[in-house]
Formats: C-alpha cells, sequence, structure tokens
C-alpha cells in the first residue's frame, strides 16, 4: 500500500490523520478501490443477506438460552419468550421476520449476479 504523507486534511480529521492514516486508508479499501463498472446498488443484496444472517444466528442463540424443544415443552416455553423474557418477543420477531427476510434477499442476491 502507497502511503501518502501530504496532509488532506485539516481539523479534528486532520489530527486523527496525522496520527493514524484513516483517509489514505479509507482511500485504499474503499473510495479508490477498483472495482467493475456495471455495480449498482441491487449487488449491495449480497452484504444484506450476510448481515440478516448474522442477525438469525446471534437471536437464534438469544431463543436457545429459553426455548425447551420438546413435544410437551416447546409452547410453554415460546409463551414465556414472549411474556416474561425482557426484550423476548422482539428476539423471536427479529428471528422469525429475519428468516422471511433471508430468503427475499437471497433470492434477490442471485437474481442480481444470474441476470444483470
Ligand atoms: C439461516 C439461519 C436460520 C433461519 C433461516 C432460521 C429460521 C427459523 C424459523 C423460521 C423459526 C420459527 C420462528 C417462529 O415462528 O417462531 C426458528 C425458530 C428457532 N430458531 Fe432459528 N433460524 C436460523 C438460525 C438459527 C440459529 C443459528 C439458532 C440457534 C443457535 C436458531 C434457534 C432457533 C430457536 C431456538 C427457535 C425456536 C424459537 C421460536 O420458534 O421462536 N435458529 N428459526
Amino acid at each position: 500500500m502507497e502511503v501518502k504523507t501530504t496532509p488532506i486534511a485539516t481539523g479534528l480529521l486532520g489530527w486523527l490523520d496525522k496520527r493514524y492514516p484513516l483517509i489514505n486508508t479509507w482511500n485504499y479499501h474503499v473510495g479508490e478501490y477498483y472495482a467493475p463498472k456495471n455495480f449498482n446498488l441491487w449487488y449491495l443484496f449480497g452484504s444484506i443477506a450476510l448481515l440478516v444472517f448474522v442477525n438469525q444466528l446471534v437471536t437464534g442463540i438469544w431463543l436457545t438460552m429459553n426455548y425447551k424443544p420438546s413435544a410437551a415443552e416447546a409452547f410453554n416455553s415460546i409463551k414465556y419468550i414472549m411474556r416474561d423474557v425482557e426484550w423476548g418477543w422482539l428476539i423471536r420477531y427479529l428471528h422469525s421476520t429475519g428468516a422471511s427476510a433471508f430468503f427475499i434477499v437471497i433470492y434477490d442476491a442471485r437474481a442480481t449476479l444470474w441476470f444483470l
């Protein structure tokens, strides 16, 4: 990586940039990074799919802390998650809605690669 030493910012950003090459790092990895000319916003769906997947993992692990996977206890443990676990309803809705969102963004990410 070519590190340019000429100061390109002043003020707080300039102060930071002198101590850590923030602007050059940004330009090297993002701002001036070579990318195909035909990139557009549809290509964002790949990253969104990763985000939704991480959401599934995190909320899934939290649900597991209170879910009882047996025919006798599953229903009551879901009621417990929805009513008594703090923010349990939100974690469950994030997980169940995330599951549908995952399919939507995956199909969209695939369609982008195949058809655009
Ligand atoms: C691609 C990843 C995942 C998908 C698409 C997915 C999808 C789903 C769906 C559709 C449900 C039923 C939701 C409902 O109607 O309440 C569910 C429930 C559940 N999932 Fe996942 N899940 C994923 C990952 C995980 C992971 C990684 C864990 C745990 C480590 C997990 C733990 C649970 C638990 C404990 C339940 C039962 C609680 C409930 O039904 O609300 N899930 N999941």
